[in-house]
C-alpha cells in the first residue's frame, strides 16, 4: 500500500491562518510584530530564501526589514546592525541568514543577537535552553517537523527516531526534539557505517544530509514515517529530496514530498516564532 502524504503546503497554510489571529490581535493593541533579516554575500538560494521569508511576513501582517551586506563586508559592521537592531523596541525578531562568507565567525555574529528576538533558535543560551527542556524558540526547521508528526496524530512517545544529519541548523536540535517528547534517538550522518542497519529499525526517518535521494526503499522499514528535509536541484533543473520518493512511498507509511513537504513548514514557524517574541515583548 502507498503511503500516506503529508502535505506540508496544506498544513502551513492552516497554521499561519491559526497564527494570524494572534498576530491580528498584536495589531490592535498597537504592536505590528517585526523581523529583521540580515544576509551577507550574494549566495542565491540565501537569496532565495530571504525573499519568501518576506512575501510570507507580509502575508500575514509582519514588519520586515532586509539589511543587505556585501560578500566583503567587515564582521564588526554586522555586529553593530545586529546591536541596533538589538535595542530596536519595533524589531521583535532578528535573523542571521546561513551560511556566512567564510571570514566570518558564525558563532560569534549568533552570540550577539539577543536570546530574546533570536527567532531562529541558534544562540548557545536557546540551544542549552532547547536541550535542557526549557525551549525558549524552537529552530524553525525541526519544529515544523514537530507541528507535522503531531497534526497527523503519529505518536512519538517510545518509537524509535533516527534522524540522519548532524548540523546545528536541523539535525541536533531535531534529535533533540524528539527525545524530549519520548522517541529513542539514533542520530546518524551520510557517513554512518552500515547505515541501513539503522533506518531499517526506524519508527520516524528524518533525513537531512543534502544528498540526493540517498535514502532508497531498501533502508525504509515498512510502515515508517518518512520526513525528508532536503531540497537538492538536479542537473535538469528539477527538486528533489534526500530521499527517493517514488520508491520509498510504496513502503512507508507516511512521507513527506519535496517540494511541498517540510520547505512550507520552515517559514511557517518562523513567522509563529516572530509573532511568540512580538507578544512576549508586551509583558
Ligand atoms: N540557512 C538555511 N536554513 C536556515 C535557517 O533556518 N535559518 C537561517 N538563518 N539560515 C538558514
Amino acid at each position: 500500500m502507498s503511503a500516506q502524504i503529508i502535505d506540508g503546503k496544506k498544513l502551513a497554510e492552516l497554521v499561519r491562518t491559526e497564527w494570524s489571529a494572534r498576530a491580528e490581535k498584536l495589531i490592535q493593541l498597537g504592536i505590528k510584530p517585526g523581523l529583521a533579516v540580515i544576509i551577507v554575500g550574494d549566495n542565491a538560494a540565501s537569496s532565495i530564501y530571504v525573499r519568501n521569508k518576506v512575501r510570507a511576513c507580509s502575508e500575514i501582517g509582519i514588519y520586515s526589514e532586509v539589511h543587505n551586506f556585501p560578500q566583503h563586508a567587515d564582521q564588526d559592521e554586522v555586529l553593530q546592525c545586529i546591536q541596533a537592531l538589538n535595542q530596536n523596541p519595533h524589531i521583535h525578531g532578528i535573523l542571521v541568514q546561513l551560511p556566512l562568507p567564510a571570514h566570518f565567525e558564525n558563532n560569534r555574529v549568533i552570540a550577539s543577537i539577543a536570546v530574546e528576538k533570536d527567532v531562529d533558535g541558534f544562540h548557545h543560551y536557546n540551544v542549552g535552553a532547547l536541550v535542557t527542556g526549557n525551549t525558549i524558540f524552537s529552530p524553525c526547521t525541526p519544529y515544523g517537523v514537530m507541528v507535522m508528526l503531531e497534526r497527523n496524530r503519529i505518536p512519538i512517545e517510545g518509537q524509535h527516531a533516527v534522524v540522519i544529519g548532524r548540523s546545528n541548523i536541523v539535525g541536533k536540535p531535531m534529535a533533540f526534539m524528539l527525545l524530549e517528547q519520548g522517541a529513542t534517538v539514533t542520530i546518524c550522518t551520510s557517513k554512518t557505517r552500515n547505515l541501513q542497519q539503522f533506518t531499517k529499525n526506524a519508527d520516524i526517518l528524518v533525513v537531512a544530509t543534502g544528498k540526493p535521494r540517498m535514502v532508497t526503499a531498501g533502508m525504509v522499514k515498512p510502515g515508517a514515517v518518512v520526513i525528508d528535509v532536503g531540497i537538492n536541484r538536479l542537473p535538469d533543473g528539477k527538486l528533489c529530496g534526500d530521499v527517493d520518493y517514488d520508491a520509498v512511498k510504496e513502503v512507508a507509511g507516511f512521507i513527506t514530498p519535496v517540494p511541498g513537504g517540510v520547505g512550507p513548514m520552515t517559514i511557517t514557524m518562523l513567522l509563529c516564532n516572530t509573532i511568540l517574541a512580538a507578544e512576549r515583548a508586551q509583558t
